[in-house]
């Protein structure tokens, strides 16, 4: 149960259910972050070499274990990235000896590093069923990645074209539709059957497409699915802090070096990992919410994945912080509120 009490909040233990570690000395870099925020996390399998096998998973979460500071309570969970040439067997055989929780589906083309990504889904029909009876959740990046649809509509139509007939074909395999942006979203999570679930980040339930071009260009709050109109970060922030049991967590910290942000082709993402628990607090204190924010950090997404709860418990003082403009990462990362006031702290 949460504790509301004037200058603290204890809460379960939260898991993050979307996050981006990359590899080498940016992995020993950000993992830090994220293993003081959470227990546990889903780890994307974008690397330059997609994690696509199994083998390549354990190969993954071995690099991430050892980069891991000393003393670290964390879990990383590691997933595959689905490619036309996706073999059920590997996935089952992963998923069954615990190297796998989840298997990834980008659309080819979507995002960073996501040149391998499926062409059509329902060619790998036999992959899903075969997940779909092991209870094997896919994971979902909800974009056309048609150049001739406008970038703002890439996650509605995504809906009408893929996911929607995903679901009626096969609605017992579990679907978490990752970083929803919109109504259109949220709307079809609402209606979709207990299989389908979604994550919401904070960045998404902080800003609109305005802040893209506040003042100029704002290379630092560029993620995709890009943000969106005032109206679905909205709708973001009712599902989010609504009690459903379907949404739940997923920062999608993303962290590119400041170098490759500030760029003529600046890189898709937001690294919010350091702050991340403060900043979603912050979202659900200005909702009037604050005592919902336990189902949505820490409750929802391992029933969901059909985890156990974490037992350990942390806690968030009512004491402002100001994020720092840029944070050391062998390269210059800049995070999330970079130069803002957040008013919660987070102990551990
Ligand atoms: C992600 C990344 O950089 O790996 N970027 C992002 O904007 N979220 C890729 C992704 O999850 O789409
Ligand atoms: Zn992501």
């Amino acid at each position: 149960m949460t504790q509301i009490a004037p200058t603290s909040l204890t809460l379960r233990r939260p898991d993050d259910w979307h996050v981006h570690l990359r590899d080498g000395p940016m992995l020993a870099a950000v993992v830090p972050y994220t293993a003081r925020q959470f227990a546990r996390a889903i780890v994307m399998p974008n690397l330059a070499a997609p994690v696509v096998t199994a083998a390549d998973a354990a190969g993954y979460r071995a690099r991430i274990e050892a980069a891991l500071p000393a003393g670290s309570n964390f879990t990383p969970l590691m997933t595959a990235y689905l490619t036309d040439g996706t073999e059920a067997a590997d996935l089952l055989r992963g998923h069954a000896n615990g190297v796998l929780t989840a298997a990834k589906l980008y659309p080819a083309h979507a995002t960073t590093n996501s040149a391998h990504g499926v062409t059509d889904i329902f060619t790998l029909m036999p992959v899903l069923e075969a997940m779909a009876g092991t209870g094997m959740p896919l994971l979902v990046h909800g974009e056309v990645t048609d150049a001739e649809v406008d970038i703002f509509d890439r996650e509605a139509v995504f809906i009408d074209r893929v996911l929607a007939p995903l679901v009626a074909r096969l609605p017992e395999l579990k679907v978490v539709f990752e970083h929803i942006t919109t109504q259109q979203a949220v709307d079809f999570v609402d209606a979709a059957p207990a299989t389908v679930a979604a994550t919401i980040t904070p960045q998404h339930l902080h800003l609109n497409r305005n802040a893209l071009f506040a003042g100029g260009l704002q290379p630092h709050v560029y993620c995709l699915p890009v943000v969106k109109r005032e109206q679905h970060r909205l709708a973001l922030r009712r599902a989010a802090v609504s009690g459903s049991p379907k949404y739940f967590l997923g920062t999608d910290t993303a962290p590119h070096a400041r170098s490759a942000k500030e760029a003529a082709c600046g890189c898709a993402g937001i690294f919010n990992a350091p702050y991340a628990l403060e900043s979603y607090a912050a979202v659900f204190e200005e909702e009037g919410r604050i005592d919902r924010l336990e189902g949505f950090a820490s409750e929802h997404g391992p029933r969901f994945y059909g985890l156990p709860l974490n037992e350990g418990r942390v806690t968030l003082e009512r004491v402002s912080q100001q994020v720092p403009a840029e944070l050391p990462a062998g390269e210059v990362l800049v995070p999330f509120h970079a130069g803002e006031t957040l008013g919660w702290q987070l102990r551990v």
